[in-house]
């Protein structure tokens, strides 16, 4: 089965994402991703209404990843779609496609963890992508999730330390909010801060675990600083966004940073993979890059469309188990929570 040539059609639908990949032998033929935009007027993801665009767009999702392929659907070898974690409906919808896809064409369906599929999202083979050698620390931080991993091999994981409550995504999100920018604000933030001074203003960063996150204070700490500045100048926030932006993503950048020298002294790895869509992040980047000079590190960050909800991830996943034989029964249901293997 090793050297076979394979097709793989993934399928993600864990939250507010719809997407559909072809990979062959590893390669990626097609990643078609359908945004809900619905969630924007209400300043985040409504679950009941995430089920409803994904039962609406999974079918042109699917066709359009076949097309652009260029494959018909005969030729997939087996389907990967999400398990969890993830939004109980939103799984449901892309977890029932998936079965009745399989039991119609007569191949094989397989699972996928969605935390994990974000860490060998690295290993899709597509131009300007690096491949990190095991071990390696894996940092995946997006608008759901925040965890620190070690990565023996590509099934064999370890979760060295992860968010006590919000993301760092939502901590973004929600810090903009406050600052009346529009969802989701992490992009907004990211672009005042490189106009900004990131030390004008302080906040503390919170305290737990060495490799564990929290950001429900730094949240609570920002609106009051911003309540508090607002009461002695009405207009603090729009003469001083560049400032305050830049502020909140050093504080948050430098917090992660943190965590992940914990991890590397802990480890004595260090190679470090990021993913999710919060790598896009340019204070992210710029700190990487200088941990790279400065402590040796080797860094690897995925194309942005492998970063972000998608389904590539998944066919990725997806081939590796294929390869080994790792298969789903058609009666799995899926888990809105879930640890690894
Ligand atoms: O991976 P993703 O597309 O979706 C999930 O959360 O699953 O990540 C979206 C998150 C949002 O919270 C968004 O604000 C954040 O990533 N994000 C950023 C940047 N680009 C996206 N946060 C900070 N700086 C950015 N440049
Ligand atoms: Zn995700």
């Amino acid at each position: 089965m090793k050297n076979e040539s394979i097709y793989i059609l993934g399928i993600e639908s864990s939250c507010d994402d719809t997407a559909a990949a072809v990979l062959h032998n590893g390669k990626i033929l097609s990643n078609v991703v359908a945004t809900q935009k619905i969630h924007e007027e209400y300043g985040g993801v409504v679950p009941e209404l995430a089920s409803r665009a994904h039962q609406q767009n999974i079918v042109p999702v699917v066709h359009q990843a076949l097309r652009q392929a260029n494959i018909d659907k005969k030729d997939v070898n087996a389907i990967a779609f999400t398990i969890g974690p993830g939004l109980m409906g939103s799984l449901l919808v892309g977890a029932s496609f998936s079965k009745s896809l399989a039991l119609g064409l007569g191949i094989p369906l397989i699972e996928v963890n969605h935390m994990q599929a974000h860490i060998l999202a690295h290993f899709i083979e597509a131009e300007g992508q690096s491949k990190p050698n095991f071990p390696f620390i894996a940092l995946t931080i997006s608008g759901g999730h925040t965890q620190i991993v070690q990565v023996n091999d590509y099934f064999d994981m370890k979760i060295l330390g992860e968010t006590k409550d919000d993301a760092v995504g939502e901590a973004f999100d929600k810090s903009a909010k406050i600052l009346g920018l529009p969802y989701p604000g992490g992009p907004f933030i990211d672009n005042y801060a490189q106009m900004g001074n990131p030390i004008a203003y302080l906040f503390t960063k919170p305290k737990v675990g060495a490799m564990d996150f929290s950001f429900s204070g730094l949240k609570t700490a920002i609106l009051y600083f911003v309540q508090n500045q607002t009461k002695l100048n009405p207009n603090f926030v729009e003469e001083n966004l560049n400032d305050i932006c830049a502020s909140i993503q050093h504080t948050i950048v430098s917090y992660l940073m943190d965590k992940l020298k914990n991890a590397v002294k802990q480890t004595g790895i260090k190679e470090i993979a990021i993913g999710g869509g919060v790598s896009a992040n340019s204070g992210i980047r710029k700190a990487l890059q200088e941990a790279e000079e400065k402590y040796g590190w080797k860094t690897h960050i995925p194309r942005f469309e492998f970063c972000t909800d998608n389904a590539a991830m998944i066919a990725m996943v997806g081939e590796l188990k294929y390869r080994n034989g790792d298969f789903s029964a058609l009666t799995i249901s899926s888990k809105a929570r879930m640890p690894f293997g």
